[in-house]
């Protein structure tokens, strides 16, 4: 197991900040770590990268515990804190030697350069680091994490801010990064976790709500249907959508387009198409509602506020 968590608890004075929070993270998984503003996604991720001692509960990783071996466990851990702190007045290569030079690496120059290539900053790297755009400050801080080859890297919301452009390559960075490590990362995009990330663990008010595979995120806690949405190339009569195998509800969206509520259970893809030959037309458009995403985040971060719900 790369990262194991249990019962580890922690209050800031009075106010709870995680309670009794426990999950597992195996080898080679990119896990997302996704929740509300003030959930605890950034105390934990200081927990485990030992930079706060948890009140209660026990973290290991990669076997080492966080209170017993401290130096070893954090010798597996890359960590890029939320608002990647730097040292904005050294130059890129001059703090990525300094960062080298501190885990005691040998070859720190060949070091530096393999790392400027791998997070793609070649064109930047000879600015200071006050000089650098987010995104390319994002990748200084991406490559401080991964300087000393860790197995285990922590990021505290590594797309945050970023253009989407941006954001593609930071995202197609570490699923690259995450074929040879385990990758924690937070976020507050739902889209974000589906892209990239195997397994999602959720967390509201200290508490973790889900832990599953991502695929599946879709179909949890929210009831047992998705929304569909589909757009003909000219009219469709609403009575045939509602025929349709599974349809729970059907309303009209734009000028032939339609928001399907469908039954978990059942796939209409097959049966739109056939209606749509039947009467000559095109299928434009077909897609799940990403607003299914939405709703699922909603439920399972908002019953907890709700007394209505329990
Ligand atoms: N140093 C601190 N002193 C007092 N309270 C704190 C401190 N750090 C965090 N908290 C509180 O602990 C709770 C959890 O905060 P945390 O930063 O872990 O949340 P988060 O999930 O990372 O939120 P965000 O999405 O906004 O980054 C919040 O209520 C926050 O106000
Ligand atoms: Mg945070």
């Amino acid at each position: 197991m790369s990262i194991l968590v249990s019962d580890v608890s922690k209050r800031y004075g009075a106010q709870p900040a995680l309670s009794q929070v426990s999950f597992s993270i195996r080898k080679g998984e990119i896990v997302g770590f996704l929740g509300p503003n003030g959930a605890g996604k950034s105390t934990m991720m200081k927990i485990i990268t030992g930079y706060l001692p948890p009140a209660s509960g026990q973290v290991s990783v990669c076997g080492f515990d966080i209170a017993t071996d401290g130096l070893a466990s954090r010798r597996k851990i890359g960590y890029l804190p939320e608002h990647n702190p730097l040292y904005t007045d050294m130059y890129v290569r001059e703090y990525l030697a300094f960062i080298a030079e501190l885990y005691g690496l040998n070859r720190v120059r060949q070091r530096v350069e393999e790392m400027i290539d791998t997070v793609g900053l070649t064109q930047e790297a000879h600015k200071k680091i006050e000089e650098l755009s987010k995104g390319y400050r994002q990748r200084v801080g991406l490559a401080q994490a991964m300087i000393h080859d860790p197995e285990v890297l922590i990021l505290d919301e590594p797309t945050s801010g970023l253009d989407p452009n941006q954001l593609a390559e930071i995202r197609d960075l570490i699923v690259r990064i995450g074929q040879e490590k385990t990758v924690m990362l937070s976020t507050h995009i739902m889209q974000e976790v589906e892209a990239i990330c195997s397994r999602t663990i959720i967390i509201n008010k200290g508490q973790v709500v889900a832990d599953r595979p991502t695929t599946e995120l879709r179909t949890f806690g929210a009831g047992d249907s998705y929304e569909l949405n589909v757009e003909f190339s000219g009219p469709v009569n609403q009575a045939q959508l509602l025929q349709l195998t599974g349809v729970l509800h059907v309303r009209a969206t734009g000028t032939h387009g339609w928001t399907i509520e469908v039954s978990n259970a059942h796939d209409i893809r097959p049966e739109l198409g056939r209606l749509a030959a039947e009467r000559s037309l095109n299928i434009l458009a077909l897609a799940r509602s990403e607003h299914r995403l939405e709703a699922v985040f909603k439920e399972l971060t908002n019953s907890r506020q709700n007394p209505a719900r329990g």
